[in-house]
């Protein structure tokens, strides 16, 4: 059975991921520095307490277990934070990562698997985002991500380290188990923070912003499920066993739903009132980010079960009144 490697496996896509790669015949050996994750939240593979800055950790970790493959989703992934605070992302995301890359061409580990994100992009009138557009982010923690997609870029020249980026739009949802879900501290996502404001666990949702260029001034996004994001991520695995090649995939389902959209979803799977205010905009926000995501579709054979914001919303409500995790 072969190892591989999970940055950030106590996180919430990175359990989910940890899952997965157990289901399908691998052990995750999870990697994190519990700065956002949770020691509850590694349940299928061994747990190495490590920061990415620290090199001797690393090679201590890679010499143990040998991974054949990184799976790469520790990262700090607040657009709002990365705005206030750009150095914080540079250091953790950007010089983390490197040394996580070197670390894994100096162990002969080739395989890497990158959570990247459509933050990348930036903003792009009125177009379904696809692979191909260009990617001009509008925020520090898009502007990290892309610096580590270049770096991956470069070690693929120089070293032979083969990839596979998954740009994510939107995830939502949680394991239908009820084994792993979503659970940040502070959360700041709109999913789960407006399921605490109809559980009367916050203060009213604000909506940031609704004077933007889109239908009903709020802004939209594509919602993809967890479960559907990290299976993609077997199949990336796998493509990158059958030498196919580094290749970037998007992850969205070429949907998008506005900011009111979601509340109105909410409401009818919840059957509870939504209690929400409207806001100013969130600095770093673009208007629109909706995935062409027919790559993902023919080449990795992708095929999304549960990505319904209905399905998502309800698998998030069902966590959501269940799940928590403690340190
Ligand atoms: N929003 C609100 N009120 C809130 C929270 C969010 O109106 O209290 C809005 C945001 O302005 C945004 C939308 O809801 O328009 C979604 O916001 P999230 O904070 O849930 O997600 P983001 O789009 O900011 O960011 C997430 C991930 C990033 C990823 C990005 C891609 O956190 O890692 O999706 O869009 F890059």
């Amino acid at each position: 059975m072969s190892n591989v490697l999970v940055t950030g496996g106590a996180g919430y896509i990175g359990s989910h991921a940890c899952k997965a790669l157990a289901a399908a015949g691998y052990t995750p050996v999870t990697y994190d520095n519990l700065s956002t994750g949770w020691a509850d939240a590694v349940k299928y593979g061994p747990f190495e307490q490590g920061d990415l800055n620290d090199r001797g950790r690393l090679n201590d970790v890679f010499s143990h277990y040998l991974p054949d493959a990184v799976m790469h989703f520790a990262a700090l992934s607040l657009v709002g934070e990365s705005m206030q605070d750009p150095g914080k992302y540079w250091h953790n995301n950007v010089a983390g990562s490197l040394k996580l890359i070197e670390a894994a061409v100096d162990h002969g580990c080739m395989n890497f698997v990158f959570s990247s994100t459509c933050a990348t992009y930036g903003e792009h009138d009125n177009v379904l985002l696809d692979e191909t557009c260009p990617q001009m982010p509008i925020n520090a923690y898009g502007a990290s991500k892309r610096a580590i997609e270049d770096i991956l870029e470069n070690f693929q020249d120089s070293h032979g380290l083969r990839h596979v980026i998954f740009r994510y739009f939107n995830v939502a949802g949680a394991d239908t188990d009820g084994e792993v879900g979503e659970f940040h501290q502070p959360e700041t996502h709109l999913i789960p923070l407006m399921l605490d404001a109809i559980d009367g666990k916050r203060p009213a949702l604000t909506i940031f912003g609704t004077d933007y260029p889109t239908p009903d001034g709020t802004c939209v996004r594509d919602y993809v499920h967890v479960m559907d994001l990290v299976d993609a991520h077997i199949l990336g695995l796998k493509w990158l066993e059958d030498d196919k090649g580094s290749r970037v995939f998007n992850l969205g389902t070429g949907h998008g739903f506005s900011v009111r959209e979601v509340i109105e979803q909410s409401r009818t799977v919840t059957n509870r009132d939504v209690p929400f205010k409207e806001g100013p905009r969130r600095p770093g926000d673009c208007a629109k980010l909706v995935s062409g995501s027919d790559r993902a579709y023919h080449e990795l054979g992708w095929s999304p079960k549960r990505s319904t914001l209905e399905v998502m919303i309800a698998d998030a409500w069902r966590w959501h009144q269940n799940g928590r995790y403690d340190r």
